[in-house]
């Protein structure tokens, strides 16, 4: 069984003057045990498909199954089994840390001091443990709402971009920790992000999202070769290079006097592609690698 299962999801949002769609013809499985990542550009309708599987809102149309109930009708079963944890901070900003995790597992009926303390030292937040929400720094405030993503022993956990904001190396940090909880727990992790590097390191599964609709889903290397492109070769040239057709090159990108050819194999196209350029003009630098996430992701949000 997997963990979530969408049929033919449409959501729209709709208001007395206006009718925006959200998420069109949204097919989707989702693996148990297993890291998933939702991609898309901004508004492409990642947090309303993270809602509408977390039943905190409810889809125009389609079904939705979560850990095999269903969204609209079986909620109350979803809720006791899942959380969700999103980069707007919105815990009970007069309560300390200890406070507001007690607080949200009496919430769900757990009473269990120990299994605070805790998560308290699981996501290293022993120093803040008395300091109020509102007094904490960005990272710890993260911190703060990751650990109570985890508060139910849930089976399955929503992240919508959890290091958004934070340093690089808090947010190294985080990502490490979702994943040594993941793998810890043999629980399942549907997050969001922006950082390519996140989705790369954490996901072993992608879906693509763009205007509402699925455009890519797989793991990472089969969303490279869905794409045919395996290599990145960038030229700088001193002249001005016009729009070449060469073979194996499936997209050109002009980047001032630099220009990127993403190719099925660069031992196979560099000679004939930098023997063209040169016709044109002087090579300054020429470097070869291999096509990473970002490079896919900015093919698809197209
Ligand atoms: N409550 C709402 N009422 C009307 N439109 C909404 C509402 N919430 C979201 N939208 C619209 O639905 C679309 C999808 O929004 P959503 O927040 O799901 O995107 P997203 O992929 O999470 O974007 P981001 O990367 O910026 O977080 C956007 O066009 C957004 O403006
Ligand atoms: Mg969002």
């Amino acid at each position: 069984m997997h963990s979530v299962e969408c049929e033919d999801v449409w959501m729209i949002y709709r208001s007395l003057f206006s009718e925006k769609v959200a998420l069109k013809e949204v097919n989707l499985k989702i693996p148990r045990n297993k890291i998933y990542g939702i991609l898309g550009p901004n508004g492409a309708g990642k947090t309303t498909l993270i809602s509408l599987m977390a039943t905190l809102l409810r889809q125009t149309r389609g079904r939705i199954e979560v850990l095999g109930y269903d969204t609209i009708s079986e909620f109350r079963e979803i809720r006791k089994r899942i959380n969700i944890a999103s980069g707007n901070p919105n815990l009970i900003w007069s309560l300390t840390v200890y406070e507001n995790l007690r607080y949200y597992s009496l919430l769900y009926g757990i009473n269990d001091r120990k299994a605070v303390e805790e998560l308290i030292k699981e996501f290293e937040l022993e120093e803040f443990r008395d300091v109020e929400f509102n007094k904490l720094s960005t990272g710890s405030k993260q911190k703060l709402i990751l650990a109570r993503a985890f508060v139910n022993n849930p089976e399955l956990v929503f992240l919508d971009e959890p290091t958004k904001g934070l340093d690089p190396p808090v947010a190294r940090r985080l990502r490490e920790k979702i994943r040594f909880l993941q793998k810890d727990l043999g629980i399942t992790i549907v997050l969001t992000t922006h950082y390519m590097s996140e989705a790369e390191m954490l996901c072993d599964r992608i879906t693509f999202i763009n205007r509402g609709k699925i455009v890519a889903e797989g793991t990472k290397e089969e969303l490279k070769r869905l794409l045919k492109m395996r290599d990145k070769i960038t030229i700088e040239i001193e002249g001005i290079v016009p729009d070449l057709r060469l073979e194996g090159v499936f997209a050109v990108e002009r980047d001032g006097n630099q220009l990127s050819f993403y190719v099925d194999s660069a031992e196979a196209r560099l000679w004939e592609i930098a023997k063209e350029v040169a016709r044109f003009g002087r090579i300054k630098n020429i470097s070869v690698k291999e096509v990473d996430l970002e490079d896919v992701f900015n093919e698809l949000a197209k």
